[in-house]
Order: structure tokens, then C-alpha cells, then sequence
């Protein structure tokens, strides 16, 4: 097995693991035995096939049926199985059981993604990257359901169809379309933020490895007596930040499409787990009242100067998917899954999440998804029963509350560390992608990125800028200029070098 990589060799490790079994009989999928696995029954060598051949229609049916929908975003993905364990004590915080004591260890999974083309597409393109956590804690499962940046496009989960339409196919020409996707960026510069960080270097990272994650979304924690602090979650790779240059990605994405599979898989082959240092920014309910920006809008981070990290623990990841079907893509995450010390806030993205992802699974997987092994919590206990694939019905126990045969009943720790928040306001439609669109992605324009990261910049967005209607060019540009002046001149300047495409119809 000499320098082929792990990824490789799967069937010859499933051979050298098996080598002292004695040879297994074949069946259909309900146990009997197959008569000839390589022929169907026919009448005479030559003649009709037999509507009696029930495993011929056993393999088929099975074979028909193999494909689920993918997932309307994030198709294309890569998973892996590990811990998290505590290093730091925030118990004054949160009271949540997975970060009880330190050394603490709670088995995750992850899901890395590219959020936008379908599960067959290619791994180097530029994009979002989602890194999903899912905890199976004492306290049932928790979702943090995060991407590799800390910001978002929009600022209320109504636009995500709009938002999402755009980055994706044409639905007549079937390709994409970048004058769908300037139109709708130029016209919503709430978009902006996490336009600047998509063109920038981050924007095509060089593996799942070598990048962050973010919750994004602001989140509350409720300590041990019922304090309440917003929060955002950071895990910072361990690996290092690496990036990939546009032209090697678009090299890539032609030479080995499933790059960041891969790399993922060989890494924890070989027993070169990787790992992320997992932070929190806190701001407390008085911090966010006062706060020069609102803190539960996703296009905006915390500033780490004003809202500096804490250090929590480590993501480590040290096991590969034994069969990916079963246990990448029938992985779910939920947002609204949450842990008793762990819960929402008013972060309208975050709010219009809670309702999206629990609906697409059902879509996808069905009612009981949450009953699959890799979604299943440590236990459950409830009065829900029946509906497809059901797996547990709880033993007999009561369906029906209040009863008198044995509860189960309500856990007085989850009443006492659920959030108590007082709200008021008139109810109404607030469009606020119009408020203080510029700070903060000036703030990455202008300090975070150097002379260097700028001008990669202004070529990534030429290349694709470039390909829409003069009309959005210009209305982009306008955007760009808002953020700096030269930054928006720089565009104008490379788009120039282009033959400007006029309406042709
Ligand atoms: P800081 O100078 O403290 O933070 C800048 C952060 O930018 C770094 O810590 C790093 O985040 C991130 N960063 C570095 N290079 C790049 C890059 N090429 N593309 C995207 N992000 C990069 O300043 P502030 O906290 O005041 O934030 C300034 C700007 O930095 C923000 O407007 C935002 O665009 C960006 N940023 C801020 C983050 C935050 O949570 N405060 C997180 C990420 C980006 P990291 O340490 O997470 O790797
Ligand atoms: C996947 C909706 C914003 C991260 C999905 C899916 C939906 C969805 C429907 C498919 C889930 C599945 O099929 O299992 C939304 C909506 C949003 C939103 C409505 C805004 C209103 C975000 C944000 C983040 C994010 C802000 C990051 C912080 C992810 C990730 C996945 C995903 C990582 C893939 C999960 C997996 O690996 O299975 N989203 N999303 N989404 N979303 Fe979002």
C-alpha cells in the first residue's frame, strides 16, 4: 500500500480486517438467501424474466430508491467524528452540562460544506464554508450549526430564498448568473460585509482544516443563577489559517474536485487529527443596550477589542465516517437545538433558522430523523410515538401527558435555566438592511487586509464582476465606493480593461 494515499485503500484495509472470516452467504434485504447474485430469472437463457424473481426486484427497488434530496444548501460536504473537552471554566456563564468542569468531554460530529452548488460540485470554489457541530450531550443534542466566517449576507432570514436563488443557477439558462447575483448584492448593501470577506482571501480556503468556525449568530448563555449574557462562539483551527490563490483553486477544482474530502479523510487516517481552540464573546443585556451597533444583526462581529475571547476548550477530530451515506448525509443539525444553559436571542437570522432546518429534515430524511443513530440523542423520553421509520417507541410507556403511570415530567434544571427577557416594541416589518452597512466592512477593507490582500481582492471581484450588465457594474462599484473611495475606483479602473456588456436584447 506503498504511497497511495489512505483514502485509497479502504477495500484493501476492509480485506485485511476480514482475512480470517469465513465466506458470508448473500440475501436480500429482509435475509433470504440469493440464488444467483449475477443473473436475473428468465424463462430459458434467452426468454422473458419471470415477475416471480422477488430478488431481482429486491436489488432494484433498494438500488431506486438510493438517492435522497440533498440539502437545498450545504450539499456538498465532508464529516468527521471527535470530542470536545473543557479547558477553561465559564461556569460563570453558563451553567450547560457540556461545560461543566474542566476536562469535561462530549463526543461531536462535524460537518464541514460548500454552501451553494450541488453535492457533485467542486471543493475549490469560491464560497462560504459551513462548519457544523453537533454535541451529544447529558442534556440531549446541541447543534451549533456554524460557517467559516463570523458574519452573514443579510440581516433577516425572509431574503435567504432571494440570497440563496442568486448565488445558485439560473432557473431558465441552468448556469450562473452574476448579473442575479451583483443585481440583488448592489440593491441590499447589508451584503457587503461578507461580500469584502467572500472576494477576500478567505473567501477559498485550502482544506476544511486550515479554517474557522463561527457560530455567527448571537446566542444567550444563562449561568447556575439565571444571569443571562449574549455570546458568540469562535473555534479557531490549530492547524493555521492557509488559503488557496484563485488561479491554484480553479486548477484544483479541474484536476481533483473532492480536494477538501479528501484531505479531511487522509488527515484522520493517518492519525493527524485536527483540531480547533473553541472561544466565546460575551456582552451582557446592559453592554447590548447600549451597544453603537446591534448586536443581533449577523453582518456585524463584536469587536474583539471591545468583546475580547475567551478561551472554552478544543474541537479535536480523530475518527472518519464509516459509511458516508449513513452517517454525513443522513446527519442533521437544528439550530433550535439547544441545551439548558445555552439558547437564542433576538437575532432575527438566528430566529428564522430556528423554524428552517427541523422543516428540511423532515423534507429529507422524515419525521423521525431524529431517531437515526448519528442524530440520536444519549436518550429521549416523550409522548410523541409512530410516523415513518420509527425506531424507539419508548418501551410502552405512557403516550399521553398528565397520566398516572409513570411520568416522564418535566426537568425542574431546564425551567430554572430558561431565559427569563422581558421585550417590547411595536409589532411590524422593519427593513434595517439599510442601517450602518459600511463600519465595519470598511474596518476589514482598510485594517485587516494589507495592500496585497486588497489588490487580490479587487481581482477576485473583477473576474466575476465583470461578467454583469454595465448597469449592475456600476451600481456595484457604487457600493465598493462607500466602503473606501479608492477601493471602488480600483474596481472601476480593472473592470475597464473589459469590453463593458450592454443589454443585448
Ligand atoms: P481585530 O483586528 O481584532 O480582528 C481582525 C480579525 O480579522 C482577526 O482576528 C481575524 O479573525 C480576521 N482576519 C484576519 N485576516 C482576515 C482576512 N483576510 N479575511 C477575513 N478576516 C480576517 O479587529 P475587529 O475585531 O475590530 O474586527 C475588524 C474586522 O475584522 C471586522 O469588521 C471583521 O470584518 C473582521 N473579523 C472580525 C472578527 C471578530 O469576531 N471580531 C472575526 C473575523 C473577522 P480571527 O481571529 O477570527 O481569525
Ligand atoms: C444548511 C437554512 C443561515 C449554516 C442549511 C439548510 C437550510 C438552511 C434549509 C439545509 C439543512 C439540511 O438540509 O439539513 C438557512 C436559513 C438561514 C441560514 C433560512 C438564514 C435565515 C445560515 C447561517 C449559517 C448557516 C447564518 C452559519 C452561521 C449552515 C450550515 C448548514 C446549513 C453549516 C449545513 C448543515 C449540515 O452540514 O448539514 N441552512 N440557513 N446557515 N446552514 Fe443555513
Amino acid at each position: 500500500m506503498a504511497n497511495r494515499q489512505p483514502i485509497q485503500n479502504q477495500l484493501l484495509e476492509y480485506v485485511k480486517q476480514h482475512e480470517d472470516d469465513d465466506l458470508e452467504t448473500s440475501t436480500t434485504n429482509s435475509g433470504n438467501p440469493l440464488i444467483n447474485k449475477d443473473a436475473s430469472q428468465t424463462i430459458g437463457p434467452k426468454g422473458f424474466m419471470v415477475m416471480q424473481d422477488y430478488r431481482f426486484f429486491d436489488q432494484l427497488q433498494h438500488f431506486d430508491r438510493e438517492r435522497i434530496p440533498e440539502r437545498v444548501v450545504h450539499a456538498k460536504g465532508a464529516g468527521a467524528f471527535g470530542y470536545f473537552r473543557v479547558t477553561h471554566d465559564i461556569t460563570n456563564y453558563s451553567a450547560a452540562k457540556v461545560f461543566s468542569s474542566i476536562g469535561y468531554t462530549t463526543k461531536i460530529a462535524v460537518r464541514f460544506s460548500q454552501v451553494t452548488f450541488e453535492m457533485g460540485s467542486q471543493d475549490t470554489v469560491r464560497d462560504l464554508r459551513g462548519f457544523a457541530v453537533k454535541f451529544y450531550t447529558d442534556d440531549g443534542i446541541w447543534d451549533l450549526v456554524g460557517n467559516n466566517t463570523p458574519i452573514f449576507f443579510i440581516q433577516d432570514g425572509i431574503l435567504f430564498p432571494d440570497n440563496i436563488h442568486i448565488l445558485k443557477r439560473n432557473p431558465v439558462t441552468h448556469v450562473r448568473d452574476w448579473d442575479m447575483f451583483f443585481d440583488f448584492f448592489s440593491k441590499r448593501p447589508e451584503s457587503i460585509h461578507q461580500l469584502v470577506w467572500f472576494y477576500g482571501d478567505r473567501g477559498i480556503p485550502d482544506g476544511y482544516r486550515h479554517m474557522n468556525g463561527y457560530g455567527s449568530n448571537t446566542f444567550s448563555l444563562i449561568n447556575a443563577s439565571g444571569e443571562l449574557f449574549y455570546c458568540k462562539f469562535h473555534y479557531k483551527t490549530n492547524q493555521g489559517i492557509r488559503n488557496l490563490d484563485a488561479q491554484k483553486a480553479r486548477e484544483i477544482a479541474g484536476n481533483d474536485p473532492d480536494y477538501m474530502l479528501r484531505d479531511l479523510y487522509n488527515a484522520i487516517a493517518s492519525g493527524n487529527y485536527p483540531s480547533w481552540s473553541f472561544y466565546i464573546q460575551i456582552m451582557t443585556i446592559e453592554q447590548a443596550k447600549t451597544s453603537p451597533f446591534n448586536p443581533f444583526d449577523v453582518t456585524k462581529v463584536w469587536p474583539h477589542g471591545s468583546y475580547p475571547l475567551i478561551p472554552v476548550g478544543q474541537l479535536v477530530l480523530d475518527k472518519n465516517p464509516t459509511n458516508y451515506f449513513a452517517e454525513v448525509e443522513q446527519l442533521s443539525f437544528n439550530p433550535a437545538h439547544f441545551i439548558p444553559g445555552i439558547d437564542a436571542s433576538p437575532d432575527k437570522v438566528l430566529q428564522s433558522r430556528l423554524f428552517a432546518y427541523g422543516d428540511t429534515s423532515r423534507y429529507r430524511l422524515g419525521t423521525n430523523n431524529q431517531q437515526l443513530p448519528v442524530n440520536a440523542p444519549k436518550r429521549f423520553k416523550n409522548f410523541s410515538r409512530d410516523g415513518k421509520s420509527t425506531f424507539d417507541s419508548q418501551g410502552g410507556a405512557p403516550n399521553y401527558h398528565p397520566n398516572s403511570f409513570g411520568g416522564p415530567e418535566t426537568d425542574p434544571r431546564a425551567v430554572a435555566l430558561s431565559p427569563r427577557l422581558r421585550y417590547a416594541g411595536d409589532v411590524g416589518f422593519y427593513d434595517t438592511g439599510f442601517e450602518d452597512n459600511f463600519t465595519q466592512a470598511r474596518a476589514l477593507y482598510q485594517r485587516v487586509f494589507d495592500d496585497a490582500a486588497r489588490e487580490r481582492c479587487i481581482q477576485n471581484i473583477v473576474y466575476d464582476l465583470k461578467n454583469a450588465s454595465a448597469f449592475i457594474q456600476q451600481r456595484q462599484v457604487g457600493v465598493f465606493s462607500q466602503v473606501d473611495e479608492s477601493f471602488g475606483r480600483r474596481v472601476q479602473e480593472e473592470l475597464g480593461k473589459y469590453q463593458p456588456l450592454h443589454a443585448i436584447i
